[in-house]
């Protein structure tokens, strides 16, 4: 049975942190152990989960994409629907309520493509929590349109300009001001990574969505389901929708990391399918993209939320046992799916689970109808629309941007 909570999982995990960083952390082990015993507390959160974040969120049966494909069925679990337009609502939801539990009046939260930082936001003015978000310049930058929610709701987005600027930077950013303010502020990580207790805590509070999926497989799609696919950034999405199904041996179980646009070190963010390394990066041991020196490379995907250089110890060991398949889809890949589904189903995936989709599109074209293949729309892609416009329509796109700037 899989535990609540995990210290490590084989070898990877742990809680390699500085000494100041051992008392909160300690403190929220123990509130979250206490929180997961407490029926009122799950009275609460799935009180706000259906009326605030909207779930149980569908699962669509996609079927023109499948009838255009030509083999195995394609569902799409269309977390995108949930409020906030991301899975990242189900983590900022229950991390948030836990937190006011533990009396903290104040959060703060990194975010890289900026759905964890938005979703963190709107919970915060939702329950009157002050609320920080730390963000690298580069992300900030080619994820205006959240930054701009993040601040309707209320928050402050403090740019982050060290290292690459993106979201390995704003994590290290984030972990310091922890250090110095945990007595009122709770540090909300947004993925199923981190020193110990936060990816088990993380994958408790995102599998929502896996949960939701037993019972509509039950009545929407039968026993013929052979895999399920989720695109992998640290890796909350993934583990949240594969969780209930971990200790069973089917169906396959798929991740789905950036192959970005090549396999160079600095061109991709395939950790496992990749070239990652063991080691011990933000308080956590698992496979990292790292140089001969031990330094974190620089890494690529054309969506921000797959563009960090670790994964979450517990898909890393899943993997490493051979529970989880990893694969990788290319930017290019990525674009073509989202276009693919967007023509056919009248859906817009985020770039993020549009990796995920790319794959699931491969594996339905060889696969047969008797087979369901479930793929997790992680998030939907209003948030891309300045990468992706440019990329599918180039010069109307920037006509348009030149117009309303001038205006
Ligand atoms: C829509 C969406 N999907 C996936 C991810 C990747 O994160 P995770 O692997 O934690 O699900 C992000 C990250 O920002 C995201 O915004």
């Amino acid at each position: 049975m899989q535990k609540v909570y995990n210290d490590f999982f084989g070898t990877f995990g742990g809680r390699y942190v500085a000494e100041v960083l051992r008392c909160p952390l300690d403190e929220l082990e123990q509130a979250f152990l206490e929180a997961m015993a407490d029926p009122s507390f799950h009275a609460e959160l799935a009180e706000a989960q259906r009326h605030f974040v909207g779930r149980p969120t569908p699962l669509m049966y996609a079927e023109n994409a499948t009838r255009a494909l030509g083999g195995s069925r394609i569902y799409i679990k269309l977390e995108g629907l949930a409020n906030t337009g991301a899975h990242k609502i189900n983590n900022a939801l229950g991390q948030a309520l836990l937190a006011k539990r533990m009396g903290k009046r104040r959060i703060i939260a990194e975010t890289g493509a900026g759905q964890h930082g938005v979703a963190t936001a709107s919970v915060c003015a939702r329950l009157g929590l002050e609320c920080t978000v730390y963000m690298g310049e580069v992300d900030m930058a080619r994820q205006r349109p959240n930054v701009y929610l993040m601040e309707l709701f209320g928050a402050k987005v403090v740019p982050v300009r060290s290292g690459s600027r993106t979201l390995k930077d704003a994590v290290n950013e984030a972990l310091r001001d922890w250090a110095a303010s945990w007595e009122d502020t709770h540090y909300l990580l947004g993925s199923a990574l981190g020193p110990s207790p936060f990816p088990d805590m993380v994958r408790e509070f995102q599998s929502v969505v896996g949960r939701e999926v037993v019972e509509q497989i039950r009545e929407q799609v039968g026993e013929e389901v052979e895999a399920l696919v989720a695109c992998v950034g640290g890796g909350s999405n993934a583990i949240g929708f594969f969780a209930p199904f971990i200790e069973a041996d089917r169906p396959k179980l798929i991740g789905v990391e950036a192959g970005g646009r090549g396999n160079g070190p600095g061109e991709h963010a395939a950790r496992m399918s990749g070239a990652g390394v063991e080691g011990v990066v933000h308080g956590y041991k698992s496979l990292f993209l790292l140089d001969e020196d031990g330094q974190v490379l620089p890494t690529h995907s054309i969506s921000a939320g797959l563009d960090y250089p670790g994964i979450g110890p517990q898909l890393a060991y899943l993997g490493r046992i051979g529970r989880i398949r990893f694969t990788t889809a290319s930017d290019a890949e990525a674009l073509e799916a989202l276009k693919f589904f967007a023509r056919h189903e009248g859906v817009v995936f985020a770039l993020e689970s549009a990796h995920a989709g790319a794959v699931a599109m491969k594996m339905a074209r060889e696969g047969s109808p008797d087979k369901a293949i479930i793929v997790n729309m992680s998030g939907r892609g209003d948030k891309d629309i300045f990468i992706t416009a440019k990329a599918i329509d180039g010069e109307k796109w920037r006509e348009f941007l030149l117009r309303e700037a001038s205006s």
